[in-house]
């Protein structure tokens, strides 16, 4: 199965002044026009995909998406909103209604599983009781599927830069108590922080991509990629598990 990963692209509504906004636009429409010649099974969007929440800037954002031709899943950051995440990508399947944006795939090679980790107002991460017992009962249902995991904030600390990223220390600890508990789990995928991190994490892999975003993004060498577009591919098999490339256009 293969994945493309998008994240952070932090898109600003068309009317807006601020330096970056044309080409944070630019990026991820390569980006798009790159990933639909790869011909992935699907792509995953681990958040913040606008700026400010703002209906302007969801409006610009589905006119960015639009030419995906695999199925797209996302899930929200702490920028985005959740209800105008709702009503734009009606075609996303989040619960109805409810607090939460989590949700299953079920329809591909590997289970895909969407956690969301933002509150309204709150920057950092949440995993609260209600969605850790949500994400045990997802992974207790099916313990023998190959799964892949995806989420904005990491639950763990990177560098000097992210320390202490969840709003309670010990919900981060329980989102790795609950993963640890099942080896179906092949790896998670992660946004939020704008770099590249790939580390052992909760008896599996977890990788965090570079924002999309180029103004914002950490990193990532500055004189080869200052202005380039960013994604990730992910190849998942038995035989060889997560093999994940950065792509970089131009
Ligand atoms: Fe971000």
């Amino acid at each position: 199965m293969l994945i493309a990963q998008i994240s952070d692209t932090h898109i600003l509504a068309r009317a807006s002044e601020y330096p970056a906004a044309q080409l944070r636009a630019d990026c991820l429409r390569d980006c798009v026009a790159d990933i639909n010649l790869q011909r992935p099974d699907a792509v995953i969007f681990t958040g913040d995909t606008v700026q400010h929440g703002q209906p302007d800037e969801y409006a610009r954002l589905r006119d960015l998406l639009a030419p995906l031709q695999a199925p797209l899943y996302m899930i929200p950051g702490n920028r985005d909103d959740k209800s105008a995440l709702r009503r734009v990508f009606d075609d996303i399947p989040f619960p109805s209604d409810g607090e939460f944006l989590h949700y299953t795939v079920e329809g591909h090679d590997h289970r895909l599983v969407a956690i969301d980790s933002t509150s309204p107002g709150e920057r950092k991460g949440v995993f609260c009781a209600e969605r850790q017992a949500w994400l045990e009962k997802t992974l207790s249902d099916q313990p023998d599927r190959a799964t892949l995991l995806f989420i904005h904030h990491p639950p763990f600390d990177i560098d000097d830069h992210y320390i202490g990223g969840y709003r309670r220390p010990e919900e981060a600890a329980a989102l790795e108590a609950v993963v640890s508990r099942h080896s179906q789990v092949e790896a998670m995928l992660c946004g939020h922080v704008h770099c590249p991190v790939r580390r052992d994490w909760a008896g599996t892999l977890a990788s965090v991509m570079p924002s999309v975003a180029v103004d914002v993004r950490k990193g990532v060498d500055e004189a080869e990629a200052r202005e380039a577009p960013i994604y990730m591919l992910h190849r998942l098999s038995d035989a060889t598990g997560i093999v994940s490339d950065t792509r970089m256009i131009r």
